[in-house]
């Protein structure tokens, strides 16, 4: 019997295979979304060693069934997606890899044992440093000047930081000595340092500023931070902020083979840490180099147990070979050097009093169980409060209300209660009782499904804090990046102690606001440190955000409204992420508003139409599918666009035809700038790119057209040098909408 023939034709049913398929999207679409959540800055809904699990099992099955690997799938890419931002990419000049990790000895003699078979020698040298929990940076010098500095963001291309690096004074503009290389790329963490962390958050709380979760959220806030558009007052906070960050660097990226050796003789890791050091840059005084890896295990060990004796924090130890020519033997993968590991630390764990459990409702209707502690100080940064996710886990951790409990924060990041000390106890803990009621609105709490552990509330369109949960999500910076509606705004627009009605029932009388609506709204106030309402002599203390005492609209109200008519031209993604889809973050998102190009074309789409789309998935078609059903949802869609809220790309050219190749501008090249009415900066580039044209940063003889609106400078002078073509945003929509020669 031939075998293959009958396969082709009758392909046998293979549950084992179709098991893992299901397997393998479950893993992909959760992993990405954990990735969001880490990166857009919200808090994590599952733990890091949960995390870990996923993307091992992930790994595993990939590696068993190569063709079920998705072409988003989180193995392949370093670390996470590439942030969005309003900074300029930068290219780094070598891609920027990340580490593979290791949790316990075993792991790392299996890594060693094979880093010595793979090599040929039954001894290796190993330099042992310390894992920085920062912010990776790159440093681009050529002939010894700073160039550049810029983020990771995907690997490839990162942010041009390059300003604020300069402002924190510690890096050097040149490089000292003499003989330096042409270009080089240099690698580091900036870090802020643990000792100052609690005097920052103190000042930023006194100057009314965000406070941060950890040195490295502080770390990074500081450095994505622009100068452009800021009182004197909050640039010189910034700046100041940003003094006080440090940088280690660890290796170099770009390197010319060659240049370097010929000046100095390096033959190992550690010898470039001296390259480094001479040239002025700031490396880490706590690396050894070690003959065995019994001795590493060691210095792991001892830095285990000492991790708040270093000035940063530290996620676990770099172990890397130290002789040069064995990295250029052992090679890398796509991802990670075969030639380094990391090995991660088990989260730092502290003693705390349990003081209350109390439930709060998000913005999807979770009714999540948390606890409240006596503040404590864990891996860097005082936590308070730690998700308990419902209460069989509040049974199953058995802890009571008034225990003694073991906190930790699980990857250093999120805050996990263990479990009780129960030798503590004196018997005024009492038990926690999940309620039967929705504490915000009062409906009573259900499981999504019969089974479900979690409890929501089903009032999803009235529940204030559903409704407050989500119009905070449009404006968070993942979605539609409305700076003025932080959670401060939309709980003013949402839960105002006057008038009666708040201005935002739902979502949908967002881009509706008017001023007036605003001016009416008073909030209570509210004590910083335990959260209670004020009074004063029994009144409450109300504040009115949007009004100055003179009546006139505050700073807040301009600011709120200048910001939401910006907003209605996002880009679609960002409308997609900011409508609290289930499963759709950007990168479902994104491949949405590229594929479709509107929102009526994905509702018009079957489910095999969204399922087939890559980087949705049946999961995400589903998810759609059911949230289109809702008429309140639908009445969302229909009231933003009324009021001008753009839910269409402008020249998309319909379903399907997204796909980058044979679109109307294939091969044509357009360089958009200036204000382009009905554009956003970054919707201009998305209409070009899904078009299937690029979009240039700058203007040569190679550009086909300038698309340049008020406020364009250099770049339409050079069009007009160059006789480039130019048109204004009516000329760039027909561009768009008919392609090239019906504007030539
Ligand atoms: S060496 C080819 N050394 O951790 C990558 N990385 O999780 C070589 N990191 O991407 C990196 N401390 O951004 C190295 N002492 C150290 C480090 C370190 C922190 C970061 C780095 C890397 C990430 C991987």
């Amino acid at each position: 019997m031939s075998d293959t023939a009958d396969d082709a034709v009758l392909p046998e049913a293979r549950p084992d295979l179709e098991a893992a398929a299901d397997e393998v999207d479950r893993l992909t679409e959760r992993i990405l979304q954990l990735r969001e959540e880490y990166y857009g800055g919200n808090a994590s809904t599952a733990s890091d060693e949960e995390y870990d699990a996923m993307a091992r099992r992930l790994e595993q099955l990939e590696q068993q069934h190569p063709r079920l690997r998705r072409q988003d799938s989180p193995t392949q890419t370093v670390g996470g997606r590439a942030e969005t931002t309003l900074f300029a990419p930068v290219e780094h000049a070598e891609r920027m890899l990340s580490l593979d990790n290791v949790f316990s000895r075993e792991e790392l003699d299996a890594w060693a044992a094979k880093v010595e078979r793979d090599a040929g020698r039954s001894t290796v040298r190993y330099l042992t440093e310390l894992k920085i929990d920062g912010l990776a940076i790159n440093l681009r010098y050529e002939h010894g000047a700073l160039v550049t500095a810029a983020t990771r963001g995907d690997g490839v291309v990162g942010e041009d930081v390059t300003q604020n690096v300069r402002t924190m004074g510690s890096i050097p503009d040149r490089l000292s000595g003499t003989g330096h290389p042409d270009l080089v790329e240099i690698r580091g963490e900036i870090f802020f340092p643990v000792a100052a962390f609690d005097d920052l958050n103190a000042r930023q709380a006194a100057a009314g500023e965000r406070v941060f979760a950890n040195p490295r959220n502080a770390a990074s806030g500081s450095l994505r931070q622009k100068e452009e558009g800021k009182s004197p007052e909050r640039l010189e906070l910034m700046r100041d902020r940003i003094r006080r960050l440090r940088m280690l660097v660890h290796g170099i990226g770009a390197w010319p083979v060659g240049e370097i050796e010929r000046a100095t003789p390096v033959g190992a890791q550690s010898e470039v840490y001296g390259l480094l050091a001479e040239w002025g840059l700031p490396i880490s005084t706590h690396f050894r180099v070690y003959d065995s890896i019994g001795e590493v295990a060691e210095y792991i060990k001892r830095y285990g147990e000492n991790r708040g004796g270093v000035e940063h924090q530290i996620d676990g130890v770099v172990v890397k070979v130290d002789d040069l020519d064995l990295h250029v033997e052992l090679g890398a993968t796509s991802r990670a050097p075969r030639w380094a590991i990391a090995f991660k630390y088990p989260p730092e764990e502290v003693h705390t009093k349990l003081e209350n459990i109390v439930v709060s409702v998000g913005r999807t209707g979770r009714a999540t169980p948390f606890a409240v502690m006596t503040p404590a100080l864990v891996a860097g940064s005082t936590v308070r409060q730690a998700t308990l996710h419902n209460q069989d886990i509040v049974k199953a951790k058995g802890v009571l209300i008034g225990d003694t409990v073991v906190l930790r924060k699980a990857g250093d990041v999120i805050p996990e209660v263990l479990g009780p000390v129960v030798e503590l106890r004196d018997g005024t803990e009492r038990e926690f009782v999940m309620p039967t009621e929705c504490p915000e609105c009062g409906t009573p709490l259900r499981p999504a499904k019969e089974g479900d552990a979690d409890l929501r509330c089903p009032n999803a369109r009235a529940c204030p804090a559903q409704v407050r949960g989500r119009v905070e999500h449009i404006g968070s910076r993942g979605a539609l990046d409305i700076e003025a509606l932080g959670e401060v705004g939309a709980f003013a627009l949402t839960q105002p102690a006057e008038p009666a009605r708040p201005p935002l029932e739902t979502e949908a009388g967002l881009f509706e606001l008017a001023l007036d609506d605003l001016l009416t709204i008073r909030v209570q106030v509210r004590d910083p440190e335990t959260g209670l309402p004020r009074t004063v002599d029994g009144v409450p203390k109300l504040v009115a955000p949007y009004q100055k005492k003179n009546g006139e609209p505050s700073r807040a109200a301009l600011d709120l409204l200048a910001n939401l008519e910006k907003a209605k031209t996002q880009q679609l993604w960002r409308f997609l992420v900011g409508l609290s889809i289930r499963h759709v973050g950007p990168v479902a998102a994104r491949a949405l508003a590229g594929y479709f190009g509107s929102v009526d074309a994905m509702r018009a789409a079957s489910r095999d139409e969204l399922a087939a789309v890559p980087g949705v998935g049946p999961i995400i078609a589903d998810a759609l599918l059911a949230w289109f059903e809702v008429d309140w949802h639908q009445e969302i869609l229909e009231r933003w666009a009324a009021a001008g809220a753009q839910l269409a790309t402008p020249g998309h050219p319909g379903p399907g035809a997204a796909v980058v190749e044979g679109g109307i501008l294939s091969g044509i090249t357009v360089v958009p700038t200036g204000a382009l009415e009905g554009f956003s900066r970054e919707g201009a580039v998305e209409a070009i790119l899904a078009a299937g044209g690029k979009a240039g940063n700058s203007v040569s003889k190679k550009t086909d057209f300038v698309a340049a609106g008020p406020g364009a400078g250099s770049k339409l002078t050079k069009a007009e040098e160059l006789g480039v073509p130019i048109l204004d945003a009516d000329g760039f929509r027909k561009l768009l909408e008919e392609g090239p020669d019906a504007v030539r």
